[in-house]
């Protein structure tokens, strides 16, 4: 929409008329913001239905005023998110909601943790919710799960009887009667379930090849240092630091996510975009390798027709002992920006 090189001076953005939403004049000047001489913009008044209100509002960075002048263009107004969880991505996200959120018209409307004492000192206390049956009250658009594939299991059809539900542990959709539920509940509501992509490359080529009839296979390997997995079972309790590569298993997604709930998150969203495959027919293994004390490895490799074939391997840097590579903070980030509602269906973002 806006080309950051496009002018270097001041100018004027027009957006169309929207149906049932008025058009809208945005003045901008581009001015040097702060010492170090950056460049920036801001914007100087919005004109609606040919009345004139003065914002003075400052971005230095692109994207956040696109985002801005993106809503003043639909006339939508800020959307409410619910975190619950504040593990390792729900703290990402509360902190990136409260510092950034009002630039990308997202208001933090609780958070919710397990352990409430955990969230003292670092949440507005009026943004606590003690207990998570109640979490209507706070009126959300968008809730996100980032804590456990039971609280989807135990919440999910709740929270798409009222917003739209982004669902940071998908591997909780492996059981087919609640994936079955969810989907039936989003579409009686009229909400939105939205999967992101997380560490999945490739999520909408895949999800565009199943929704042609082209995907004829998928498979998907997740290697990781052993401190990384939490398994079910004690298959891995007895690595030695050195011991190099071991394949824990390999079979389909619906059996590899009870084993690996935690870490195969990737997989399940990759099997949700293969909805043709899905969880039964998409391939998967996890393997763990002591080498890989810096990041984990993502390897994904499609087939369609006549011999086409797709194969990307990514590195996601991460902590040892880390469930979450780093890269996966941004990308959840970027999935709930796009979480402004697709209608009674599922939704890879
Ligand atoms: N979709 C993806 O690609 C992707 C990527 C990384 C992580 N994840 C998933 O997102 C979730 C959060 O990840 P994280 O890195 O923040 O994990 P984390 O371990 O840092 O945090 C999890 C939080 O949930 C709480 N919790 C654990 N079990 C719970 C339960 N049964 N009921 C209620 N609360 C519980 C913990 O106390 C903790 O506060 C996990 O399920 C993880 O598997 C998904």
């Amino acid at each position: 929409m806006i080309n950051s090189g496009l002018s270097q001076s001041n100018f004027v953005l027009c957006f169309p008329i929207i149906p049932g939403v008025c058009g809208q004049v945005i003045k901008l000047h581009r001015r040097r913001l702060g010492s170090a001489g950056l460049q920036g913009y801001q914007i100087i008044s919005a004109i609606n239905a040919g009345s004139v209100t003065v914002i003075k509002k400052q971005f230095k960075d692109i994207s956040l005023f696109a985002c801005f002048a993106q809503d003043m263009a639909t006339g939508s107004s800020s959307q409410r998110i619910g975190v619950v969880g504040y593990g390792h991505i729900g703290q990402y996200l509360v902190e990136k909601i409260l510092k950034d959120g009002s630039a990308f018209g997202l208001t933090l409307a609780f958070v919710w943790n397990r352990n409430p004492n955990k969230l003292k000192g670092s949440v507005p206390a009026e943004l606590i919710l003690g207990d998570l049956t109640s979490f209507a009250d706070r009126r959300c658009d968008v809730i996100i799960e980032v804590c456990h594939p039971q609280i989807v299991k135990d919440f999910g059809l709740r929270f798409l009887s009222q917003s739209h539900f982004l669902v940071g542990s998908p591997s909780a959709l492996s059981d087919p009667d609640l994936n079955q539920k969810l989907r039936q509940a989003a579409l009686q509501y009229e909400r939105t379930l939205y999967i992101p992509n997380g560490a999945l490359w490739g999520g909408q080529d895949i999800q565009r090849m199943n929704d042609n009839g082209k995907l004829k296979a998928l498979f998907i390997r997740m290697s990781k240092h052993p401190s990384c997995f939490r398994l079910t079972g004690d298959v891995l309790s007895d690595w030695t630091e050195g011991e190099g590569r071991r394949v824990l298993f390999r079979g389909s997604v619906a059996e590899l996510c009870p084993i690996a709930p935690n870490n195969v998150n990737t997989m399940a969203a990759a099997a949700l975009a293969a909805g043709t495959l899905g969880f039964a027919g998409v391939q998967g293994e996890i393997v763990s390798d002591t080498a890989l004390s810096d990041y984990h490895v993502v390897e994904v490799e499609v087939s369609g027709p006549d011999g086409f074939s797709v194969h990307t391997v990514r590195r996601n840097p991460a902590k040892l002992g880390a469930v979450t590579g780093n890269a996966t903070y941004d990308s959840f980030w970027n999935s709930l920006l796009f979480c402004k509602g697709h209608g009674g269906r599922v939704y890879l973002c």
